[in-house]
C-alpha cells in the first residue's frame, strides 16, 4: 500500500463536506472527490451558496474547489479512481421494520458497500467515516469480499467527533483522530493523511470494533451530561437554586470538568438521541437490559426537559397560550449552524401549536421551508398523512419572519430556544413597548439572563433558576 493519491467520499453531508474540504485543504497532494446521489446538494456544493451554514467553511471550500477538491454525482468514476474510499453517508434511526425507533438504518452504508464492490479495480482502503452499530464493519467486508473483479480491500473505522457549528476549529484542532483497524499498512496509509496537520500523539489507533463503539459511546457521555445537568435544573427551579451556579460548582472539579454542563431546552441534532437509542438498541441485541435502560433514561430526561419547558410557559402565561402571538427565537438546534435535525424548537413548537398559540418563527440561517417541513413531518404520525387539523394549524398559526424584533411586535411573549449571539444584542426597550403585558421572556438557553431584563419590566424566566 503506497501513499493515498485520490480520496473519494461518499455522501457531501455536514459531515463528508467539511472532512474533505479539510483534507484537501490541507493535502494538496491529494485529490479529494466527495460525491453524492443528491444532484442538488452536488450542485450547491459548487455554487456560491454551500448546503451547510458552518463558521469558516466557505473559505475553504472556495481555497480548494476545482483544484484538489472536486464536488460530483459521477460516483463509479470516483470510486474506481481512488486509492481510499471513504463512507459518510447518513444513519438515521430506522422507521419501519425490526428496531424501528432505535436500530440505525444501515442501507445506504449497505448499498455503499456494494457499489464499491460493483465498480472496485485494484486494491482500495475503505474508511468507515458515518456513525456505525459495532460490528458494521464485520457486514462490509462479507460484501466486499464478494467483488467478482478480483478487487482487494482493507476496512478501517475512523468516526469523526466535529460538532456543527465549530467543524472548522474541529477539524483543524481536532482533540483526537481514532482509526481502528486490522491492516496495519492501511492504518498507517490513513495515519500519514491526518499527520500532515494533526501532532502525532492525538492519532489514536485501535482495533476495529474499539473504533466503531467509541463513537457511540462519546456522544452517549456528552449526551448524559448534559440531560444530568438538566435534571438537576427541574430540582433548581423548585429549590431556589441556580442550575449556572451549581454547573460552575461541579465543573471546577477537575474530575468533573467545565464542558457541557450547559442546562437547556434540551439537547438536539442529528447525532445524540439517534446514536444513543441505536446504543439502547445494541445493548438488547447482546441480552444487556440493563445496561440499555440505563442509557435509555439520558433520551427520557431529554424529552421531559422540552415537555417542561412548555408546561411551565403555559402554566406561568395564566395557563391558556390559546390565540396568544408567541415569538419564536431561534429555530436550529443550536447557534452556528442551518441544521434543525432533532432541534428542541420542533417539539416546543409542536406543543405550542396543540395548545392553539400563534408562533412567529425566526432564525437567522433556517429557511421558512425547513420549519414548515419540520412541523409537518412532526405532526405525521409514521406513515399517515398530516391530519386536516394539523395542516390548517401550521398554515394559519404559523409566520416565519426575517427579523428577531418583527417575530415580538404584539407578541406575549418570547421563546428563546437557539443561543445566537444576536440576540443578546436586541433593542429590548423598543421591545417591550411593543409587546402585550405582562411581556414574558422564556429563556430556554439563559443567553439573556445576563440583561436584567426584569429591571426594564419583562417576565424573564430561564433554565434552572426561579427569580
Ligand atoms: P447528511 O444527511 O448530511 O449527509 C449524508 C449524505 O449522504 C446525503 O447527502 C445523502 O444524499 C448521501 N447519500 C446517502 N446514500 C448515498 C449513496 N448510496 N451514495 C451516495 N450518496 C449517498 O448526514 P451527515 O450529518 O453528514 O452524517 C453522516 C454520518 O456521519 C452519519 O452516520 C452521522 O451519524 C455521522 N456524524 C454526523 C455528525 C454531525 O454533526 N452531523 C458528526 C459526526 C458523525
Ligand atoms: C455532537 C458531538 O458533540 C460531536 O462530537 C459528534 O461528532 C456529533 O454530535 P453536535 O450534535 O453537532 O455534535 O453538537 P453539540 O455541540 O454536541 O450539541 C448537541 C446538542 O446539545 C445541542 O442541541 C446543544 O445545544 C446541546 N447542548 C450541548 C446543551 O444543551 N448543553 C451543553 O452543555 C452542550
Amino acid at each position: 500500500i503506497g501513499p493515498v493519491k485520490k480520496i473519494c467520499c461518499i455522501g457531501a453531508g455536514y459531515v463528508g463536506g467539511p472532512t474533505m474540504a479539510m483534507i484537501a485543504h490541507q493535502c494538496h497532494g491529494i485529490e479529494v472527490k466527495v460525491v453524492d446521489i443528491n444532484a442538488e446538494r452536488i450542485a450547491q456544493w459548487n455554487s456560491d451558496e454551500l448546503p451547510i451554514y458552518e463558521p469558516g467553511l466557505d473559505d475553504i471550500v472556495k481555497g480548494r474547489r476545482g483544484q484538489n477538491l472536486i464536488f460530483t454525482t459521477e460516483v463509479d468514476e470516483a470510486i474506481r479512481e481512488a486509492d481510499m474510499v471513504f463512507i459518510s453517508v447518513n444513519t438515521p434511526t430506522k422507521t419501519f421494520g425490526v428496531g424501528a425507533g432505535r436500530a440505525a438504518n444501515l442501507e445506504f452504508i449497505e448499498k455503499c458497500a456494494r457499489k464499491i464492490a460493483e465498480v472496485s479495480v485494484g486494491h482500495k482502503i475503505v474508511v468507515e467515516k458515518s456513525t456505525l452499530p459495532v460490528r458494521t464493519a464485520e457486514a462490509v467486508k462479507a460484501i466486499l469480499a464478494e467483488a467478482t473483479s478480483g478487487a482487494t480491500f482493507d476496512v478501517l473505522s475512523n468516526p469523526e467527533f466535529l460538532a456543527e457549528g465549530t467543524a472548522i476549529d474541529d477539524l483543524l484542532a481536532p482533540d483526537r483522530v481514532l482509526i481502528g483497524g486490522e491492516s496495519e499498512a492501511a492504518i498507517q496509509a490513513l495515519v500519514d493523511v491526518y499527520a500532515q496537520w494533526v501532532p502525532a500523539e492525538r492519532l489514536l489507533t485501535t482495533n476495529l470494533w474499539s473504533s466503531e463503539l467509541s463513537k457511540l459511546t462519546a456522544n452517549a457521555f456528552l449526551a448524559q451530561r448534559v440531560s444530568s445537568i438538566n435534571s438537576i435544573s427541574a430540582l433548581c427551579e423548585a429549590t431556589e437554586a441556580d442550575v449556572d451556579e451549581v454547573a460552575m460548582a461541579i465543573g471546577m472539579d477537575s474530575r468533573i470538568g467545565p464542558k457541557f454542563l450547559k442546562s437547556s431546552v434540551g439537547f438536539g441534532g442529528s447525532c445524540f438521541q439517534k446514536d444513543i437509542l441505536n446504543l439502547v438498541y445494541l445493548c438488547e441485541y447482546f441480552g444487556l437490559p440493563e445496561v440499555a435502560d440505563y442509557w435509555q433514561q439520558v433520551v427520557t430526561m431529554n424529552d421531559y426537559q422540552k415537555r417542561r419547558f412548555v408546561h411551565r410557559m403555559v402554566r406561568t402565561m395564566f395557563n391558556t397560550v390559546s390565540d396568544k402571538k408567541i415569538a419564536i427565537w431561534g429555530f436550529a438546534f443550536k447557534k452556528d449552524t442551518n441544521d434543525t435535525r432533532e432541534s428542541a424548537a420542533i417539539y416546543v413548537c409542536r406543543d405550542l401549536l396543540l395548545e392553539k398559540a400563534r408562533l412567529s418563527i425566526y432564525d437567522p440561517q433556517v429557511t421558512k421551508a425547513q420549519i414548515v417541513a419540520n412541523l409537518e413531518a412532526v405532526f405525521q404520525n409514521g406513515d399517515q398523512e398530516l391530519s386536516a387539523m394539523s395542516r390548517q394549524l401550521i398554515e394559519n398559526n404559523v409566520e416565519v419572519v426575517s427579523d428577531a424584533e418583527a417575530a415580538a411586535d404584539s407578541a406575549h411573549a418570547i421563546a428563546v430556544l437557539t443561543e445566537w449571539d444576536e440576540f443578546a444584542n436586541a433593542n429590548f426597550a423598543k421591545i417591550l413597548e411593543r409587546m402585550k403585558k405582562p411581556a414574558f421572556v422564556f429563556d430556554g438557553r439563559n443567553t439573556l439572563k445576563g440583561l436584567n431584563l426584569e429591571e426594564l419590566g419583562f417576565d424573564y424566566q430561564g433554565i434552572g433558576f426561579s427569580r
